[in-house]
C-alpha cells in the first residue's frame, strides 16, 4: 500500500505545483483553465521523465493521451459522416444530407497539434466540424495528415495540398454539390500554419491560382526563425503553451536531434547567411505599439547550429518567409489571434504584412484569449472561450465564403 500512498502523494504535490501559477487577469473560467494547464504541465513533466528513463518517448505520452477522444464517424439526422480516402490520404466528410437548390460552399480543415498530436477525428475538431457542415450548410472535409516524428517535414503539408487539389477536380466538386467558387481552407495553430502554407503554394500554382476564396487561421504559428518575439517572452510559461513544451513537439517535424530543440529556445538555431529573412519576422517593424514596449529588438544568433535544416529557412514551414510579392496573391483572410498566447506575435505579424501588401484581412483579437481554447470545449474542460472563437470563426465563414 504504502506505494500507492507515495504515488498519490506525489501526483498530488505535484499537480499542486503545476496548477499554482498566476494567470493573466482578465482570463474567463479561471480555475477550468487552471486545471487544463495543469493537466497539461503534468503530462509534460510526466513525459519528460518516462523519456528520461526511457519508458516511452515525450511525444507518445501526450499522444496516447489524446488518442481517447477518438470518436467513429456517426452521421446525425442533419450531417453523414463518412471515412474515407482522397489520394490515399484518409479524411473525415461531413455532408449535410437535406437537399440543396443551390451548390454549397466548403470548408477544408487542418487540425493542431504542434505536427505531431491530434486528428481531424477526436472529438473538439469532430464537434467543430459537424456544427460547421451544420450551420453553414456546408461540405467539410477533415484531413487525417501524416503526424511528426514518424513523417517529417514537409509530409503533413503534402498530404494537405494533394487532398486540396484531389477535392478541387471538377468531378468530386460536382459529386458533393459544392460550388467550385466558395472553398475555403482553414485551421487552428500547427493547423494553420499548414494552412497558410498550402494556400501560399497552391495560389502560386498556376494550375490552382484563386480556386481557394479564402483562408481562415485560428491562432496560427507562422514562423520558427525568431523564438523570442516579445509573446514568446511574455508566455513562455503558458497558459497552455509553455515555450519550451512547443519547440520541444514542433521541432520533431523536423528533427529528433535534442541540439536542434535547444538552439531554437535560446535563439540560435538559424543558419550562417539567413539574416536577409529577419526583415520578414522583424517584430519591431510589424507589432502595435503596445506589444513592444517591454522589449527591445535583438537578432537571432545564426550560424551556432552545427547540423543543417533547410526547412528554417522554408516558407512551407514558415509561412511568414514568402515575399510581399508573394503575399500579395492570396485570398481573402480571416485572422483569429488570443492575447495570452506565445504564437500571438505571428498572427499580428502576417496580419500587418497581408494588409501592407493590399490582402483582404479581418483580424479577431481576443484580448482574454488562451491558445488551443477550440479543442477544450469537452466535458470536463468545457471551455466558453472555446465556444466564442468556434463563433466568431462560424460567423465569419457565414458572411464571407
Ligand atoms: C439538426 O439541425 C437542427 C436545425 O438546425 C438543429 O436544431 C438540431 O440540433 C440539429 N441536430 C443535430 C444532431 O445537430
Ligand atoms: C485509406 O488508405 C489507407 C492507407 O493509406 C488504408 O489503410 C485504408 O484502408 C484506406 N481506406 C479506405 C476507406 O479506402
Ligand atoms: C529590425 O527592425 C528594426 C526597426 O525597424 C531595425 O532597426 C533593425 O535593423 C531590423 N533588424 C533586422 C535584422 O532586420
Amino acid at each position: 500500500m504504502w506505494y500507492k500512498t507515495l504515488c498519490f502523494g506525489f501526483f498530488g504535490i505535484l499537480f499542486a505545483y503545476c496548477i499554482y501559477l498566476p494567470l493573466p487577469e482578465n482570463v474567463e473560467e479561471p480555475w477550468k483553465v487552471r486545471f487544463i494547464d495543469g493537466v497539461i504541465k503534468m503530462t509534460s513533466l510526466v513525459a519528460t521523465l518516462f523519456e528520461e528513463i526511457g519508458l516511452m518517448k515525450y511525444d507518445d505520452v501526450f499522444l496516447t493521451s489524446t488518442s481517447v477522444f477518438l470518436t467513429k464517424p456517426v452521421s446525425d439526422e442533419n450531417i453523414t459522416v463518412i471515412d474515407t480516402n482522397f489520394s490515399d490520404i484518409p479524411v473525415r466528410l461531413y455532408l449535410p444530407k437535406k437537399k440543396s437548390e443551390i451548390l454549397r460552399p466548403a470548408i477544408i480543415y487542418l487540425h493542431g497539434g504542434a505536427f505531431v498530436l491530434g486528428s481531424c477525428k477526436i472529438q473538439p475538431y469532430d464537434d467543430l466540424n459537424r456544427w460547421t457542415a451544420n450551420k453553414l450548410d456546408a461540405v467539410v472535409v477533415g484531413i487525417e495528415y501524416r503526424l511528426a516524428p514518424q513523417y517529417k517535414f514537409p509530409a503533413a503539408l503534402e498530404d494537405c495540398v494533394l487532398v486540396v487539389k484531389f477535392f478541387l477536380q471538377d468531378k468530386i466538386l460536382e459529386k458533393y454539390g459544392v460550388d467550385p467558387a466558395r472553398i475555403c481552407i482553414s485551421g487552428d495553430s500547427s493547423g494553420a500554419t499548414l494552412a497558410a502554407a498550402a494556400t501560399q503554394l497552391l495560389q502560386s500554382n498556376s494550375e490552382y491560382k484563386d480556386k481557394i476564396k479564402a483562408q481562415a487561421l485560428l491562432y496560427p504559428g507562422l514562423q520558427y526563425i525568431d523564438s523570442l518575439m516579445p509573446s514568446y517572452q511574455d508566455y513562455e510559461y503558458g497558459p497552455i503553451l509553455s515555450r519550451k513544451m512547443t519547440f520541444k513537439l514542433a521541432m520533431l517535424y523536423l528533427s529528433e536531434d535534442t541540439a536542434l530543440k535547444e538552439a531554437i529556445l535560446r535563439n540560435e538555431h538559424m543558419p550562417e547567411g539567413s539574416r536577409h529573412l529577419f526583415k520578414f519576422v522583424n517584430w519591431s517593424d510589424f507589432l502595435p505599439d503596445k506589444y513592444k514596449k517591454n522589449h527591445i529588438y535583438t537578432e537571432p544568433v545564426l550560424g551556432k547550429l552545427k547540423a543543417s535544416y533547410p526547412a528554417l529557412l522554408d516558407s512551407r514551414l514558415s509561412p511568414l518567409l514568402d515575399s510581399d510579392s508573394q503575399l500579395q496573391s492570396l485570398p481573402l483572410t480571416y485572422i483569429l489571434t488570443c492575447e495570452h498566447d506565445i504564437v500571438r506575435d505571428d498572427g499580428f505579424i502576417y496580419v500587418a504584412r497581408l494588409r501592407n501588401v493590399g490582402v483582404q484581412v479581418t483580424h479577431d483579437h481576443i484580448e482574454d484569449g488562451i491558445h488551443g481554447a477550440l479543442t477544450f470545449t469537452i466535458a470536463p474542460t468545457y471551455l466558453h472561450l472555446g465556444l466564442r472563437i468556434r463563433d466568431k470563426y462560424i460567423n465569419w465563414l457565414e458572411k464571407n465564403l
